[in-house]
């Protein structure tokens, strides 16, 4: 991995901290701000490719999302405390320096250092990002100290030396440890990787290919004690997909969620929508339900799947052999960007389940705010015609229980309405619609 070209940025901030820790500031205040406000993630994406980053899941908390961030951390945290930090991927810093803003200051840097030292812990893969985030929270800690006009000069022995358990490891294999052991009871910060991998043997929420978020928070929420606390910036399908549904129960047993927040997108650079959440572990679990979606979104007695049979289409195009009857086949290519329309005229062979119109079809791909082709988000689109349908699976399907066309009709008006499209973004900001939530849309 081209991990190593960050190396570069590393020794620049050591530079920049030998001249602020001499007092050289007047030459260099510019640089500590950029260095301590976004600097870092556009230097990773400068030096390491998009590739890369994909693959080591280096992406770090910045603008917006590390705003609300912040503000998650500051509504629970009283000035003046200093209660130990961890964040286990802490990449170059973000989330650590977030979380050491409300912490006192000494009379000088060195004093604050002795302080501060054992109190902030971080892991990473990444030795340059290790590096990176020591130095900014050097430069956090000098920063901080002109702000309040009690900078002193600070020994160069001191800031090499600083933040000593904010070190090279794996940070899975430290929670894991902490959970066999007395556990964590200090503030979990938590940005971790998104990438896929096999679920942790003795999984008991997933298996096989399972978001390395998801590990990365049961194995957290396994490791800290009573009364510890977590902060965490997660990728929305673990809030609202079907898939990561006993995964939230697991979660749901042990801690007691304070807030879950849905933001939108991780950055501009990062295609991903992500959640804020704060938690805190209770020592018998919590036994109450836990509301993973705004009030709004909550599913309610008059739910669409009362009225029609929800599926995903059967057709897997790559994967179903050609045979059995020629019928037509319906694709999202097909499809107008809203109305009705009749049987296409793509055919194919299918020997599955056939589909008799009527019946509504939405497309499972519609992004947040939008949909394709200038219709909303989650727009149906009613099919008629007089012969059976083979239906491709990246379309959901809605066949009437009762009331035919009128009652498809009242569907397409229900979906374009501006209660479904807020609902919908509310509940699942990630790309796919899922058969379950259609099934609980607010009908009527
Ligand atoms: C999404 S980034 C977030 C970094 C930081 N927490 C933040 O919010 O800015 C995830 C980080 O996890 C690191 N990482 C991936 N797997 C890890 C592991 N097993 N142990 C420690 N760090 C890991 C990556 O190198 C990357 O820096």
């Amino acid at each position: 991995m081209s991990i190593a070209a960050y190396e570069a940025y590393a020794r620049q901030l050591e530079t920049l901290v030998t001249d602020v820790a001499s007092g050289h500031w007047r030459r260099v205040a510019n640089d500590v701000t950029h260095a301590l406000n976004g600097q870092a993630s556009a230097e990773l994406r400068r030096t390491v490719s998009r590739a890369d980053r994909r693959a080591t899941g280096s992406f770090f908390t910045t603008g917006r999302v590390l705003q609300s961030y912040q503000e998650l951390l500051a509504r629970s945290t009283a000035p003046g405390r200093t209660p130990v930090i961890w964040d286990p991927t802490c990449g170059g810093g973000d989330l650590l320096i977030a979380g050491t803003a409300q912490f006192p200051l000494g009379a000088t840097p060195a004093k604050t250092l002795t302080l501060w030292n054992r109190r902030v812990r971080g892991h990473d893969l990444h030795d340059p990002f290790v590096t990176v985030a020591r130095m900014r929270l050097v430069l956090a800690v000098l920063e901080r100290h002109r702000t309040v006009g009690s900078e002193a000069p600070l020994m160069e022995h001191r800031w090499r030396t600083a933040f000593p358990q904010v070190q090279v490891g794996n940070g899975l294999q430290a929670l894991r440890e902490a959970s066999e052991g007395r556990g964590f009871g200090g503030r979990l910060l938590l940005n971790p990787p998104y990438g896929m991998d096999a679920a942790l043997p003795g999984c008991t929420w997933s298996t096989g290919k399972t978001s390395l978020a998801a590990t990365f928070t049961a194995q957290a929420a396994a490791a800290m004690a009573p009364s510890g606390r977590l902060f965490a910036v997660l990728p929305d399908v673990l809030r609202s997909g079907s898939r990561y549904r006993a995964w939230r129960g697991q979660l749901a047993e042990r801690l007691e969620m304070e807030a879950i927040r849905p933001h939108g997108l991780f950055d501009d650079h990062t295609d991903v929508d992500v959640f804020l959440l704060s938690a805190i572990r209770r020592a018998g679990g919590h036994p109450g339900a836990v509301a993973w979606w705004p009030p709004s979104a909550v599913t309610t007695d008059s739910a669409l799947g009362n009225h029609f049979r929800v599926g995903v289409g059967p057709v897997v195009d790559n994967r179903d052999p050609h045979d059995g009857p020629m019928v037509p086949y319906l694709t999202a290519k097909e499809l107008p960007g809203q109305g009705e329309m009749g049987l296409p005229l793509r055919r194919r062979r299918f020997g599955g389940r056939l589909l008799d119109p009527p019946f509504v079809v939405m497309r499972r791909t519609s992004r947040p705010g939008q949909g394709a082709k200038g219709g909303a988000r989650g727009t149906g689109i009613l099919i008629q015609g007089d012969q059976s349908v083979a239906v491709d699976n990246h379309l959901i399907v809605a066949e009437p229980l009762t009331g035919g066309v009128a009652r498809c009709r009242e569907l397409l008006e229900v979906l374009d309405g501006p209660k479904v499209v807020h609902w919908l973004d509310e509940r699942i900001r990630c790309r796919h619609l899922t058969v379950t939530v259609v099934r609980s849309l607010p009908w009527g």
